[in-house]
This record gives structure tokens, C-alpha cells and sequence, in this order.
């Protein structure tokens, strides 16, 4: 089969390393991928907003099968437009990928259908947020309604805080359209847990759980970023929680999709809190997470284009998803200063390939024959091993064999989930 994955990220090079292992895939195509993709896949020079060039590539080609992976295509109709060209796709339509490019949307699903969630008011005028402001509870969570590129939260811990942040929002629109609406929320207290979850509309199939770390600097403290690592499974998501999590959000949330005349076909991510009155939904992403993905495809054990073919034509139910029961540790190698300002064009020289380690290219791209780096998150090296300890161990180590210039990592992955595993953390 030729297959096509969307997208240009790690995230990307993960699932296109997982699909190369199928055997029924026989040509593999990214668009437009990167340059450290270019031994995995065919680079297709199309941007993956551009869906109207990508649909007639794909029928040129005579394309198989494609997996729509970032949020932008997903939101702008990628789905139904290849589905309406006769293309088999994996990936959420338009109506349903909602579910992440409306907050609003997704908030109003869950106090709909009984979905726990933070509390939360709706405002689309800015008077008015501030008027609620001046009796609301502090701490409080402003988000914007749209899409933000992960930055429309603010966590306001004094009054003045929220009110600044409304008003960025609404008054100077500092992003855009999509704080034309907001959001002011209860701020919820716990550890958090990303569960990527298969789904064909009817059947929700979790996948093992991860822990993000999604703050710039070691000890969870500096900006926030798109996740500088992540290990999988996350300690705090016990067997119980997990089922717990099963009855009162997956479940529902695939039902209430589906009542809505929106079934969900696709990677559903779920981005749990796990509060002292129970899991909560933070979020909803409509699609596999960054990096979440290249953490938890690595401990996927079997053929993932069955999987994505068979969510994608709602037999989820008739497939096995199985997961290693070992660990992986996936620790992202940033360019210096992301998510600020940084430099790129630096040599990106990677390891060899060897045994439980994985690299992901993230930013860099192929400027006469050889790699160079282009972009705040540069490379995620992976490593997979019986414990969680010896799977950090191993990615530190694979990742000094990773070399470009301004090359910066955070510490500490792994060392709250290690801790909690040994018994030194509690979650509150
Ligand atoms: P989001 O963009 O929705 O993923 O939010 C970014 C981050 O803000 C989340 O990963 C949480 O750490 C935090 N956050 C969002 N909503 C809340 C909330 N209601 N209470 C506490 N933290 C929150
Ligand atoms: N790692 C967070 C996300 O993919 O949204």
C-alpha cells in the first residue's frame, strides 16, 4: 500500500517509523515531512495546510491510505476533503475535530453529557469577563476559545493576573480571532496524564499512558513549550484510575460525540488532571499528541496501519492494540532559548541506529546533502527498557550522541514519575 502521513514534526517521524514496519506498507510519503525523514519516507514539498494541493498529490499518486496528524489540517477539513476525493484517510472530519479547535465546543459537550470537568463561564465580551472577575474565585484559568499554537492559557494566581490576561485577550486580540470568545475557569490541582486514545466512532481503545513535561526549564519552572519529554506509562495512572477514567470520560466522551452527530474516528488525546474528587478533562486534542506519540508508539506492539485502517472503517472492535508492558523515555533536544528566540542552520549530526533507541527528527531540514537544524524542538531521542529508570538512563545517554551547536534538554524527565514510582511523590 502507498501511504501518506500529514505533517512535519517528530510526531510524524514516529508514526512514519512505526508504519515502515508494517509489511503491507509499500511506499511511505510525508508532507511535508523534514529533512531527517528523508531515509524514512519520500518528502513531499506541499504544506500540510495546503489541502487542496494534498488531495490532488494524493490521487496522482494513487495513494492508499492517509494519516492526517496536526491539528491545523484536521480543523480546516483535511479529512473530508480526501474522503470526498475517494481517499482512505485516518484522522477526525471537520465536525468532529471541533473537539479541540473550539474549546467552547468542548466544554459545553462535557457539562452536557456529565463529563467531569473544571467549572467554567463563557464570555464573548470583554466587559463583561472583567465584571465576573471581580467576584470570581482566584486562582482562575483564562484560555482563549481557538486555536493558539498551545499558548492561550493563562493560570492567574491574583486578580490583576486574570484581568491583564482578559484583556490581552479580547481587548488587544493578541491571538487573534480566537480570543475573540473566552473561557474563565476553576484552576483544578494534580498531577496530569495524556491518554492518546483509538477511536472509530463506537469503540475507544486507550493507548498506554504518558507524562508530558511541558515547561522550558528543569523543576517544571520557566515558559511553557510543546513538551521538552515525556515517559510512558505515567505512574500516577494506575489500574484503577485508568478504569475509572474508562467509565466516566473515555466512554462518554465517544457517546456523546456520536449523539451529537459527530462521531470521533481517529486519535482522541484526552489530557486528564487527576484531581482529589477524581480525573478531570483539562483538554481534548483531536489528534496524536507532541511528543507524547514518540514515547508511546515505540511500546506499540503489532501492525499500526491495521489499527489506523480499522478505525478508520469502525472495526476497532475486531483488532488486538497491544502495549509492552516496558517503559520509554523520550527526551526532546531543543535549540537554545525555545520557546523564545533561538538560532538554526547549525550541523545536525545523529547517532547510529541501535537497539531500544529511537531518534525523531523534529526541525531540520537538508541544505545540500546535509542535515542542518530548523526549528525550536530539533530532534526527540526515545529509549525503551524494562524500567522506567533504565529507560531515562538510556535516552541521556543516546542523546549526547546527538550533536548540533546550541543543542539544550531539560534534566529532569522522568525524575517526578521515577520518584512516584518509588514512592516519593504523592500526587497532592
Ligand atoms: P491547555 O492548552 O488547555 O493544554 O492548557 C495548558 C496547561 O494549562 C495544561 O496542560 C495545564 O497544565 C494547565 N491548565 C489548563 N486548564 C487548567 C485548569 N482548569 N486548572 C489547572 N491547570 C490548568
Ligand atoms: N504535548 C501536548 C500536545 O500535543 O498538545
Amino acid at each position: 500500500m502507498k501511504v501518506l502521513v500529514v505533517g512535519g514534526g517528530g510526531r510524524e517521524h514516529a508514526i512514519v517509523q512505526k508504519l515502515r514496519q508494517s509489511p503491507r506498507v509499500s511506499q511511505l510519503y510525508a508532507l511535508p515531512g523534514n529533512g531527517g525523514m528523508a531515509s524514512d519516507a519520500t518528502l513531499v514539498p506541499i504544506g500540510a495546510k495546503d489541502i487542496d494541493a494534498m488531495v490532488a498529490f494524493a490521487r496522482e499518486k494513487g495513494i492508499d491510505f492517509v494519516v492526517v496528524a496536526p491539528d491545523d489540517p484536521l480543523a480546516l477539513g483535511a479529512v473530508d476533503a480526501l474522503k470526498q476525493a475517494g481517499i482512505a484517510c485516518f484522522g477526525p472530519d471537520k465536525k468532529a475535530a471541533e473537539i479541540e479547535s473550539s474549546k467552547v465546543f468542548a466544554k459545553r459537550l462535557m457539562k452536557k453529557y456529565g463529563i467531569p470537568t473544571a467549572a467554567f463561564e463563557v464570555f464573548d465580551d470583554e466587559a463583561q469577563a472583567l465584571a465576573y472577575l471581580d467576584t470570581a474565585p482566584i486562582p482562575t484559568v483564562i484560555k482563549a476559545d481557538g486555536l493558539a499554537l498551545g499558548k492561550g492559557v493563562t493560570l492567574a494566581y491574583t486578580r490583576e493576573e486574570a484581568q491583564a490576561a482578559v484583556h490581552a485577550m479580547m481587548g488587544e486580540r493578541v491571538f487573534g480571532e480566537s480570543g475573540a470568545r473566552i473561557l474563565i475557569e476553576e484552576m483544578l490541582e494534580g498531577p496530569e496524564v495524556s491518554v492518546l486514545a483509538f477511536a472509530d466512532g463506537k469503540t475507544v481503545v486507550p493507548m498506554v499512558s504518558a507524562m508530558d513535561h511541558k515547561r522550558a526549564l528543569d523543576g517544571d519552572l520557566g515558559p511553557n513549550t510543546g513538551g521538552m519529554g515525556v515517559v510512558a506509562p505515567n505512574p500516577f495512572y494506575t489500574p484503577e484510575v485508568a478504569s475509572q477514567c474508562m467509565d466516566t470520560i473515555f466512554r462518554p466522551t465517544i457517546e456523546a460525540m456520536a449523539a451529537e452527530g459527530r462521531p470521533f474516528r481517529g486519535c482522541l488525546y484526552f489530557g486528564l488532571m487527576l484531581t482529589r474528587q477524581g480525573p478531570r478533562v483539562i483538554e481534548y486534542n483531536c489528534r496524536f499528541g507532541d511528543p507524547e506519540t514518540q514515547a508511546v508508539l515505540p511500546l506499540l506492539e503489532g501492525d499500526l496501519l491495521d489499527i489506523m485502517e480499522a478505525t478508520a472503517e469502525g472495526r476497532l472492535a475486531d483488532v488486538p492494540v497491544r502495549f509492552s508492558d516496558r517503559a520509554c523515555c523520550c527526551v526532546v533536544l531543543a535549540s537554545q532559548g525555545y520557546p523564545g528566540k533561538y538560532q538554526t542552520g547549525f550541523p545536525l549530526l545523529l547517532p547510529a541506529p541501535r537497539k531500544d533507541v529511537s531518534v525523531f527528527v523534529a526541525g531540520a531540514k537538508l541544505e545540500g546533502g546535509r542535515l542542518v537544524t530548523s526549528g525550536g524542538r530539533v530532534v526527540g531521542v526515545s529509549a525503551l527498557a524494562d524500567t522506567l529508570g533504565e529507560a531515562v538512563d538510556l535516552a541521556y545517554r543516546a542523546a549526547q550522541d546527538v550533536a548540533f551547536d546550541n543543542k539544550y534538554c531539560r534534566k529532569d524527565i522522568g525524575a517526578r514519575a521515577l520518584a512516584a514510582t518509588k514512592g516519593g511523590a504523592t500526587p497532592w
